[in-house]
């Protein structure tokens, strides 16, 4: 097992009708911000949280778009700093929670907020930290499970062509809450999205190399073993208490840093997924999906043993070479995919050849050109590995 420090302070108020919690949570003298898509689908889940709130002070800003916008952010840290806002609430999945992370660390700060964005995976420096004035505190109602926001100090935001990540234990939430009921008005193609997304948080952490990490290997494989049975389940039946409260706490144990201490970690196919939203809009959960299949495939060699892991234990696949073993895992792997309804191949989002080199270009500019857990994905494998997506 390699050294790790692990840290996660957000409180979890997990289950059914458990909103009426956010009272206690939040200081009785708070003013209160709720952020917010600003969907009509939202409204009676909103006016029930400022029900919860009582006496306090509160405002809304809705319009959170999927993959919020950087200018959006700077508006509700206006409104923050103006009405001397002291707590955040973030009603929503991914996109709400990450914004709201932003606005938390910007609405006090003392420069321009780009500058809190992390282009280059690099740690906020000291400098940067201290022009934030101050740091609102905030919670979350997870609305849509997916990306695990609601347990990790991880913020993506859209900034032009680019997707920065900010990230930075000040942006751990201080609880979120997940009542499984909650997320039932989700539409199937979203719930899918967020069984996709959240099979390759824990997809990523794992297949690489093995490192004698017992425990992570087996809750990873835990958390696939239980997104396969639960997942169809899920999206043909939204209401079905057992299997969305099974779902949803599989998404945020993916990615709440737990399944990747100590183990080495491949992010190839959310980096090169990233570009394929920045450049053609797909949705976050198909865009990492659609990679991940290649990324298993061009990578074998260097996957091997834990390709072969992921073949016995989580799809039980016993005979058969090693390479029919991997072939085998890939296809069962896709077919999970699309059993939930999701197309998996670039051209069926109308993606050909001829954008390959579009996709290359980006990861360039970003400087995505040594990824993976060793380094080896070059611009050349990413480009196989994108061909092989088509
Ligand atoms: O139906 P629409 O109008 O599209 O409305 C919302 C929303 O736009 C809908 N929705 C959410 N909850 C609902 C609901 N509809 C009905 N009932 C409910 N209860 O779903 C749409 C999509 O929501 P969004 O928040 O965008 O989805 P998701 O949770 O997948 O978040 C995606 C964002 O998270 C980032 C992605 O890059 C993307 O920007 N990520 C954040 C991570 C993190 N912080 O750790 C890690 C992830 O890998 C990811 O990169
Ligand atoms: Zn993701």
């Amino acid at each position: 097992m390699l050294n790790f420090e692990f840290y996660n302070p957000t409180r979890i108020v997990f289950g059914k009708y458990t909103l009426d919690n956010l009272d206690k949570l939040i200081p009785a003298k708070a003013n209160v911000l709720i952020v917010s898509y600003g969907i009509k689908e939202m409204s009676g889940l909103i006016d029930r949280v400022k029900t919860v709130l009582g006496d306090r002070k509160v405002l809304e800003f809705g319009g959170i778009e999927p993959n919020p916008h950087y200018e959006t952010c700077v508006k509700a840290m206006e409104l923050a700093r103006n009405e001397n806002i002291d707590y955040l609430v973030a009603v929503g999945g991914g996109s709400v929670i990450d914004a709201t992370k932003f606005i938390s660390l910007g609405s006090n700060y003392d420069g321009d907020p780009a500058e809190l964005l992390q282009f280059d995976g690099a740690p906020l420096s000291s400098e940067v930290i201290n022009k934030i004035k101050k740091i609102v505190p905030f919670g979350t109602v997870l609305t849509l499970a997916a990306t695990g926001s609601e347990m990790n100090d991880g913020s993506v935001i859209t900034y032009g062509k680019m997707k920065p990540l900010i990230q930075d234990e000040n942006i751990f939430p201080r609880f979120s809450i997940l009542d499984p009921t909650i997320t039932f008005t989700v539409p199937k193609k979203q719930v899918a999205n967020g069984l996709i997304d959240s099979f390759v948080h824990a997809a990523e952490q794992y297949i690489t190399y093995p490192v004698d990490a017992r425990i992570q290997d087996r809750m990873a494989e835990g958390i696939m073993q239980t997104l396969i049975e639960v997942g169809p389940t899920t999206v043909a039946e939204p209401e079905n208490y057992d299997a969305r409260a099974n779902f949803v706490w599989c998404s945020t144990l993916a990615l709440n840093r737990l399944i990747g201490a100590g183990v080495p970690q491949d992010w190839t196919a959310h980096l090169i997924g990233l570009e394929l939203t920045v450049l053609f809009g797909i949705d976050h959960g198909p865009s990492v999906g659609i990679m991940l299949l290649p990324v298993m495939d061009v990578l074998r060699e260097q996957k091997r043993a834990k390709l072969l892991q992921y073949a016995e234990r989580v799809w039980h696949i016993e005979s058969g070479s090693e390479d029919e073993k991997i072939d085998l895992a890939i296809q069962k792997t896709r077919e999970f995919f699309e059993s939930l309804g999701v197309k998996m191949r670039l051209s069926e989002y109308g993606i050909g050849a001829d954008r390959a080199q579009d996709i290359v270009d980006l990861l360039k500019e970003h400087k995505y050109t040594a990824m993976s857990e060793n380094g080896s994905v070059t611009l050349e494998v990413s480009r196989k590995i994108i061909e092989k997506a088509l």
